[in-house]
């Protein structure tokens, strides 16, 4: 059968009916067609609510970090990720801040920043005056579209203005400053800025053009820090090395790449499993870690007078509790309820302090024993399942193959063999 992607009225039929068609273009079993439809807690047409085109749904595992504290409080974390080690790593590093009075996070107002870009503007720089002149009216046009949010306490609170100069002239991006409260915020900040754009066009003479959220959310912070004492770490050698480690990520790009990406390792568990947008915090993360030009680490670790470490994490972190798969989710719902935390703010604060243990986890890790020794169990169990094993057998052959240093699908398969016709290996 030829086989094309072009599905036309495809949206249009429901979950089941585009499955079949699915099942047919790519030959999938009944079996395999059963399992995308086995969506577990969340509903078939839930999920069909949630975006488009949908067929199934895809588990990823959800465990818990335990240790933390923060800010003296007991959190017990829910961590949506594929990876192995990351949880135990995190519990591990918790374990360790706690020994220190564990960690303290402060954050910003929620405040989002919308843009809205005018091109074609003869004197952009007094445009641009007109702009900050106008503020009040901006700020007025912009709550109109969002009473609940006001009566909340939040709403659009503050106007910018800034002349850029791009491969297409000059710009005068206008930028509203609206706090958020407990949403993520694109869609309040989006409306605003579609609403104020005529405003815009008729106080700068020029033309509207892209009317959107930034996600490098500059103006809504969350910073996390911890002591950890020396002989927690392990020692005074191995406070030196995550110095050093931290030192290495501040000055080289591609080290900080992989070091920021450890420290997002647990902020994006945490932000997935609470149904948030992970990829807006992806973006707001490395942008941040950019803006002065420089690619470098979000963290830094030091050592106090004492021979301790001292790390502090600072991070954009637009995330919220109501709206969006926070609400629809429901096993969004139960993780923000073992969580208990009451406020974006609060989730906020524990993504960074998750995403500052996270770092502490893999940099111990790195400056110690070497990370792969803790990844090898859990890869060779992974490996073994792969090679057919099930039951003790995936256990037996992982244990083997981490012994014998040799984690490869070959040998699980030698292995398996040889316990199934002699019952040991
Ligand atoms: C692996 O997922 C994350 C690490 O590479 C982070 C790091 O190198 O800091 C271990």
């Amino acid at each position: 059968m030829p086989k094309s992607s072009q599905l036309s009225g495809f949206y249009k039929l429901s979950p089941k009916q585009r499955l079949a068609l699915i099942k047919e273009c790519a030959d999938l079993t009944e079996e395999e067609a059963n399992l995308l439809q086995n969506t577990g807690p969340l509903p078939l047409e839930a999920a069909d609510r949630m975006v488009e085109n949908v067929i199934g749904a895809i588990p990823i595992p959800l465990g818990i970090a335990v240790n933390f504290l923060i800010n003296n409080k007991d959190y017990l974390i829910p961590m949506a990720i594929e990876e192995p080690s990351v949880i135990a790593a995190a519990s591990y590093a918790a374990k360790m801040t706690r020994d220190g009075g564990g960690i303290h996070t402060t954050s910003t107002s929620p405040v989002m920043i919308g843009q809205i870009q005018a091109i074609n503007i003869k004197d952009p720089y007094s445009a641009r005056m007109q702009i900050l002149l106008a503020k009040d009216e901006i700020l007025k046009t912009a709550n109109e579209q969002d009473p609940v949010l006001v009566k909340a306490g939040g709403g659009a609170v503050d106007v910018d203005a800034k002349v850029i100069h791009t491969t297409q002239g000059s710009m005068l991006i206008t930028e509203l400053y609206v706090d958020c409260q407990d949403a993520m915020g694109a869609n309040a900040v989006n409306t605003m800025n579609e609403a104020v754009a005529p405003l815009i066009e008729r106080i700068t003479n020029g033309q509207v053009l892209l009317r959107i959220i930034s996600n490098l959310a500059t103006k809504r912070l969350a910073r996390a820090s911890c002591i950890v004492p020396k002989q927690s770490v392990g020692g005074e050698q191995v406070v030196d090395g995550i110095v050093n480690a931290s030192a290495f990520a501040a000055a080289d790009p591609y080290r900080a790449a992989t070091h920021n990406k450890g420290i997002m390792n647990g902020t994006i568990a945490v932000v997935l499993a609470t149904g948030n947008d992970h990829r807006a915090i992806e973006a707001g993360a490395h942008s941040y870690a950019a803006r002065t030009g420089h690619y470098t680490s979000l963290s830094t670790w030091e050592k106090n007078k004492n021979g301790d470490l001292v790390g502090t994490l600072e991070l954009p972190m637009a995330v919220g509790l109501i709206g969006g798969a926070v609400r629809t989710h429901p096993t969004a719902r139960l993780a923000v309820k073992i969580l208990g935390v009451k406020t974006a703010n609060e989730l906020a604060e524990v993504c960074t302090a998750v995403g500052l243990a996270q770092n502490l986890g893999a940099l111990r890790a790195l400056a110690h024993e070497g990370i792969q020794r803790g990844h090898m169990a859990l890869h060779a169990r992974n490996i073994a399942i792969t090679a057919g094993a099930i039951d003790e057998q995936i256990e037996t052959i992982a244990a083997k193959m981490v012994e014998e240093r040799k984690i490869r699908v070959d040998r699980a398969k030698e292995l398996l063999d040889k316990y199934k016709t002699t019952g040991k290996i």
